[in-house]
């Protein structure tokens, strides 16, 4: 006879959901084997969930207009988001609404197909692609809903982005990782920034360059939706005991690019000495906003 298993049976766990596939979250280790959660797993799962929750409406809101909703998923890693979406939302759905998981590690990306075949998950696929490259890659629909990035390393959120603004893509919803790029550049101008002007006081020590970049980065990031026409909502994800990186940035494309928000964007670049971020911190052609208006 096998040993009774202490711990609280999984019906009983208020982290399980009803209807939640309970060997998906053994196979994504977050339930072991024998059917209990470790701390880890807990915090985990309680950023996925309250990420759920943010996301939960922009799905209905994408199916109130058209069934075959897309998703694309970057810096998917082992695609915890990708498949709790899927499970609580896509899964059942009529139309052919459909996750992509984008991710540079091929064994993660192999795991993933692997996992959705085995759960029998149709309406995901997992493509060993960067960031960058899947801008222009045909193994994506033209029209993509709603786009992911949740701690996707480095510059992946700033390739999201750039990946969003082509698809002009409905939501975007990031959880940004650490920039290095934005600190870099501080960093190599930072001499020069001194003599120049007291601001630069924020980033003279070392710590401050880290941090003040990451916080610059977010902000450069808001600027560059706000300019390409989308509406941004920055708020707190999870308490920080869960993570350290916790900031949750929701952008909701209106349509009509803001003009002003890209000479603040421009004008924050200059003072800080940033120009050759520009590229990276791209904002759309003058005119853009009037031929927005134009009837077509
Ligand atoms: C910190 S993990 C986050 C994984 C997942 N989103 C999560 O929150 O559990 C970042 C993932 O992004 C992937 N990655 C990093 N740079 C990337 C890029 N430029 N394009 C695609 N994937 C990238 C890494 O291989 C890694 O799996």
């Amino acid at each position: 006879m096998p040993a009774k298993i202490p711990g609280t049976p999984v019906q009983l766990m208020p982290e399980i959901r009803p209807g939640q596939s309970v060997e998906l979250l053994k196979e994504l280790h977050i339930l072991t084997r024998d059917g209990r959660i470790n701390q880890d797993s807990r915090r985990k799962l309680k950023q996925v969930y309250h990420l759920y929750q943010f996301i939960e409406p922009l799905l209905q809101d994408v199916r109130g207009e058209h069934p075959d909703l897309s998703l694309v998923d970057h810096g998917a890693g082992k695609s915890y988001l990708g498949f709790i979406l899927y499970d609580l939302f896509f899964k059942g759905l009529d139309g052919n609404p459909h996750i992509y998981g984008i991710e540079t590690r091929p064994e993660l990306v192999a795991r993933s197909e692997e996992l959705a075949a085995r759960l029998g998950f149709a309406g995901m696929s997992f493509l060993n692609l960067s960031v960058a490259e899947s801008i222009a890659s045909d193994r994506l629909p033209a029209r993509v809903d709603v786009v992911t990035a949740l701690h996707a390393c480095n510059t992946a959120t700033d390739d999201a982005i750039r990946f969003a603004l082509a698809k002009q893509a409905r939501y975007i919803v990031l959880v940004p990782c650490c920039q290095a790029e934005v600190a870099a550049v501080l960093r190599k101008n930072k001499g020069a920034a001194v003599k120049r002007e007291v601001l630069a006081e924020i980033w003279r020590h070392p710590i401050h360059t880290r941090e003040f970049g990451s916080h610059l980065t977010n902000v450069l990031r808001c600027l560059q939706l706000e300019a390409h026409g989308y509406q941004v909502n920055v708020t707190e994800l999870v308490g920080w005991e869960h993570s350290m990186k916790n900031e949750l940035i929701i952008a909701t494309r209106k349509g009509k690019p803001m003009p002003r928000q890209a000479e603040r964007l421009n004008e924050l670049l200059e003072t800080l000495g940033l120009d050759e971020l520009k590229a990276r911190f791209f904002t759309p052609p003058r005119g853009a906003a009037r031929d927005a208006d134009r009837p077509t």
